[in-house]
């Protein structure tokens, strides 16, 4: 499946940013912000913020770790993360960008001060693979932070689902011109994990003993803070 997700995401690199928007209603920077903030970045740090895309999340670590400390944007679509440099060149970030697979990092054991993944690890082929890797180069008391989509329970279950199922893959197909791209939106974030489902997955790492996690807007995303602990 990885070749099929990493063609999709070259199709649709171009327009990402302007679909995302659209999509959370201009709300998926303050996700990301919030994450960053819980993560307990601190200036001079260094991160590897794995599947980082375009770089948003990536983006917002680099203004907490400044000039003194680095981030690594990590993607295997070199289209996403060529949206990079241009976004954050005017700004005095210190970022560098590495193409590679999550499931097989090329980093060092115990290299990071955080390693994160913003809706990306759903994507992974292997999900505990992707995350033990990822947990592998952080060092030991070091930080995995993950951002990920949840389902919103109660009242907000059904108008979400509605949302998810027709207007997500409709914004695809007008935005992009590409429909399959935001069905398979649709179909992965239908099926994956959250709360204590993911937790459990987080742990089967064997590197993660405690994890707290934060539910956004009645559960449409999930903030996940997973200790590293080796
Ligand atoms: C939905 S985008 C998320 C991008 C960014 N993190 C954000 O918050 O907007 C998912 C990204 O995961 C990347 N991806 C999926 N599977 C991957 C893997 N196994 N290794 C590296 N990147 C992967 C895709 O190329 C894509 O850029």
């Amino acid at each position: 499946m990885s070749e099929s997700v990493k063609n999709m995401f070259s199709v649709v690199a171009k327009k990402y940013d302007l679909l995302n928007a659209l999509m959370s209603f201009g709300t998926h920077n303050s996700w990301r912000k919030k994450a960053v903030k819980l993560s307990g970045a601190k200036s001079g740090m260094s991160v590897l913020d794995c599947a980082s895309g375009t770089g948003d999340f990536a983006i917002e670590f680099a203004k907490i770790t400044g000039i003194t400390g680095k981030v690594t944007a990590q993607d295997f679509c070199k289209e996403m993360l060529d949206y990079i440099k241009p976004k954050s060149q005017k700004q005095n970030f210190n970022i560098e960008v590495s193409v590679g697979d999550v499931m097989n990092l090329e980093f060092e054991d115990n290299t990071f001060d955080i390693a994160s993944i913003g809706f990306g690890i759903r994507n992974v082929d292997d999900t505990v693979k992707g995350l033990t890797e990822m947990t592998r180069v952080v060092k030991n008391g070091g930080k995995i932070i993950i951002l990920e989509t949840g389902q919103p329970e109660g009242f907000f279950k059904y108008p979400f689902k509605l949302y998810s199922n027709i207007i997500i893959p409709l914004l695809g197909l007008i935005v992009a011109g590409n429909i399959s791209a935001y069905q398979y939106f649709k179909d992965t974030a239908s099926k994956f994990p959250y709360g204590e489902n993911f937790v459990e997955l987080l742990k089967k790492t064997g590197n993660v003993k405690t994890c707290r996690y934060y539910p956004q807007v009645f559960g449409v995303s999930y903030i996940y803070i997973g200790e590293v602990n080796k």
